[in-house]
């Protein structure tokens, strides 16, 4: 019986540890969690939504405080159209995230960023470059890029001295959206050197309608599989979403993935970002508690705890202090959903607004507890404590139990 660590992904010169630790903004998938996949010999993630939020939370800088003051004369107006990121503040943001991860990596495996082209930030292009930029300067193995089509975003970096030497690839959830990618980038003569294909059941948005359910994440690998061998194209694949076990993983590497993401186990480990009462609602959560909803101003559908307490809060948007959903034209939906509610009930003191949520305060203050569909079988792979609570466990185990478990067994902390 084969154990994923029977198989290697090999990138350019690299051999790893088929397993790859997804990216899980803002801030779930830490540095200290990506660090330990790649001393591990696999690869981990850490994320660029709201670095700048991020740097002030881990290494007291005041990016938030200096943007507020800057576009507080707007913060009752509903219009955000002026809220602008500093594209310098934000690379300075940007390269001391990336620097200092990079600077801590231990052992054979590489790092990656996730990089959303979702994060609009009123300026999509320029922010978008402005990211991958910094990230590539300061000496990112890879950069996934993950929540868009990006079709243009080779495009934006192909000047880059580090274009054809950091490992660059995209998340796709069908073979239409890799051929989009594949087609619009031709121009810039690059193929990306992985591709990530998120199925239905994964955590974070979905590439997906609200019939996220009708689709089968094998049944799109094998799609992509087939059409690449036939256009004679060699891009490793690596499904992600609902990946839970090393048999599970096995069983796609055995269909010609070349490695897998995953990270809903990694949401309860030691070295993730969520708060640790959080953790134990994950840990809790049962079937039925978990929801694929339509509350991000994304527009894409999102996967939740129902419980989460940023669900239905009609809190004031904080675009002068945050502002990473803004779109081209410096608008949200939450906005927008917002000034209807308040318009809806001019005395009310606090509006209730059901159907969109202020995304970055929520994620910034980790009341959207956005999870896999297989969260509910967390509490599975590990033991309670005398209190009740669950244990947490160590990213080292769970990259363990996966590399080397067999017949979809999960191996429990000692007792
Ligand atoms: C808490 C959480 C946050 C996530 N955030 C992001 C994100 O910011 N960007 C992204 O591309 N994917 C995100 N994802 C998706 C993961 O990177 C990964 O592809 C997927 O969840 C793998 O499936 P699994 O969780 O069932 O293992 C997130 C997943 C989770 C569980």
């Amino acid at each position: 019986m084969k154990r994923v660590d029977d198989f290697r992904l090999q990138l350019g010169k690299h051999e790893l540890v088929p397993i790859m630790v997804g990216g899980m903004g803002v801030d779930i998938s830490t540095a200290e969690l990506s660090l330990e996949a790649a001393r591990l010999g696999g690869i981990g993630h850490i994320s660029d939504a709201m670095v700048p939020t991020v740097s002030d939370r881990r290494f007291n800088t005041k990016y938030v405080k200096t943007k507020l003051k800057q576009f507080k004369f707007n913060v009752a107006n509903t219009d955000k159209a002026v809220v602008k990121f500093d594209l310098g503040l934000l690379a300075e943001a940007t390269k001391m995230h990336v620097g200092r991860t990079m600077d801590a990596k231990r052992g054979d495996g590489l790092i990656f960023i996730n990089c959303m082209e979702k994060l609009t930030m009123n300026a999509p292009k320029e922010t978008l470059r402005v990211r991958i930029t910094a990230a590539l300067d300061a000496g990112i193995d890879g950069v996934t890029l993950a929540a868009g089509l990006h079709l243009g975003s080779f495009g934006l970096i192909e000047d880059h001295p580090r274009f054809r030497d950091a490992k660059l690839g995209i998340i796709v959830s069908s073979l239409r959206a890799l051929q989009l990618f594949i087609k619009k980038s031709a121009r810039t003569n690059r193929l990306p050197d992985y591709v990530v294909i998120e199925g239905p059941l994964a955590g974070g948005h979905l590439g997906f309608g609200m019939d996220w359910a009708k689709y089968d994440l094998a049944v799109i690998v094998a799609e992509i599989r087939d059409w690449l061998k036939a256009e004679q194209l060699d891009i490793p694949l690596i499904p992600a979403g609902g990946i839970f076990t090393g048999s599970d993983a096995v069983a796609f590497l055995e269909h010609g993935a070349a490695a897998v993401q995953v990270a809903t186990r990694f949401t309860v480990s030691k070295e993730c970002g969520l708060p640790e009462d959080v953790q134990q609602e994950y840990f809790k959560a049962g079937e039925n508690d978990i929801e694929v909803n339509t509350i991000s101003p994304t527009g894409y559908p999102m996967r939740m705890l129902k419980n989460s307490p940023g669900i239905g809060d009609g809190i004031r948007p904080n675009c002068e202090a945050y502002g990473y959903l803004l779109d081209a034209n410096g608008s949200c939906q939450y906005i927008e959903a917002y000034n209807r509610e308040v318009a809806l009930h001019p005395d009310a003191k606090k509006v209730k607004v059901m159907d969109k949520t202020c995304l970055c305060t929520h994620m910034r203050n980790f009341e959207i507890w956005t999870c896999g569909h297989y969260t509910y079988k967390l509490k599975d792979t590990t033991r309670r404590n005398e209190d009740g609570s669950y244990r947490l466990l160590s990213a080292e185990h769970i990259f363990r139990d996966y590399q080397f478990s067999t017949d979809h067994q999960i191996l429990l902390p000692p007792e």
